[in-house]
């Protein structure tokens, strides 16, 4: 089955170096080995399944995803919050993190939380997983309302990888629910290289909305952040990082 990419052919939007593949496949594969968890069948399957979906080829890439999963082992998350699932291939990254992990992944698509949910079950941890349907901006301000009436207690990690004209609105949300210390990531901030591209953000609002994040972020006193580019087989992107103050 074909997968129709919602991904521009991106050759023609910046030159593409067939070394970037090379080493993210060299890298992983020497660095996520046959026993490594989550197991590469594991990671192959939920790709596989999301192909058949129809679902466009835009998860994370492994190393990307085991970054998310490193990430939150050094912070020693317990309490992860993911905007947007797709079909949950950085959900299982995430989940893989820690034994008593517990990850709110929210996903507008009942179908993608569906396929997630499957996928998320394969992978052996479902139990650590739960997925609210519905679109970020209404699901996100009823957790903050569960978290500042003590009913949900606050986030250690968030990653924002949704709709991107929200990224602001998810963003500031995620940090009025998140510790002291807390990791905040958002995907895709780099956008082909076109996020420091003022006449692209007014045609374009992944542009606009990340850079509304990250200039929001830049003036935030509650945070402190950092753009990281990134390169792999098919993108040219990059995740907007930052620390939630106050615990030092
Ligand atoms: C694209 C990539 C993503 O990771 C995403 O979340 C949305 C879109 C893209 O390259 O089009
Ligand atoms: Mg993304």
């Amino acid at each position: 089955m074909s997968n129709p990419r919602t991904v521009p052919d991106v050759s023609q939007l910046f030159e593409v170096d067939p070394r970037w593949d090379a080493v993210e496949h060299y890298s992983f594969s020497h660095l996520h080995s046959s026993t490594a968890s989550p197991s590469n069948d594991v990671l192959t399957h939920a790709i596989k399944r999301q192909t058949e979906a129809n679902l466009p080829n835009i998860a994370v890439s492994p190393s990307q995803g085991k970054f998310l999963m490193l990430q939150a082992q050094m912070i020693r998350a317990e309490r992860i919050l993911e905007v947007g699932t797709l079909g949950g291939y950085s959900t299982i990254w995430l989940a893989s993190s820690r034994k008593n992990v517990k990850v709110t992944t929210v996903e507008i698509s009942e179908e993608n939380r569906k396929l997630a949910r499957a996928n998320l079950e394969q992978a052996g941890v479902l139990d650590r997983v739960e997925s609210l349907l519905g679109p970020g901006v209404e699901v996100l301000p009823k957790l903050l309302e569960e978290v500042k009436a003590g009913k949900r207690g606050t986030y250690d990690l968030v990653f924002i990888d949704a709709d991107k004209i929200n990224n602001w609105n998810y963003f500031d949300l995620a940090v009025q629910m998140s510790r002291p210390g807390a990791c905040i990531i958002v995907d895709n901030v780099v956008w082909r290289g076109l996020l420091a591209d003022e006449e692209e953000a007014k045609r374009n609002e992944n542009v606009r909305g990340s850079r509304t994040v990250v200039e929001n972020a830049g003036k935030d006193e509650r945070v402190d952040g950092v753009v990281m580019q990134m390169v792999d087989e098919k993108n040219y992107d990059g995740f907007l990082m930052a620390i939630v103050k106050g615990d030092d």
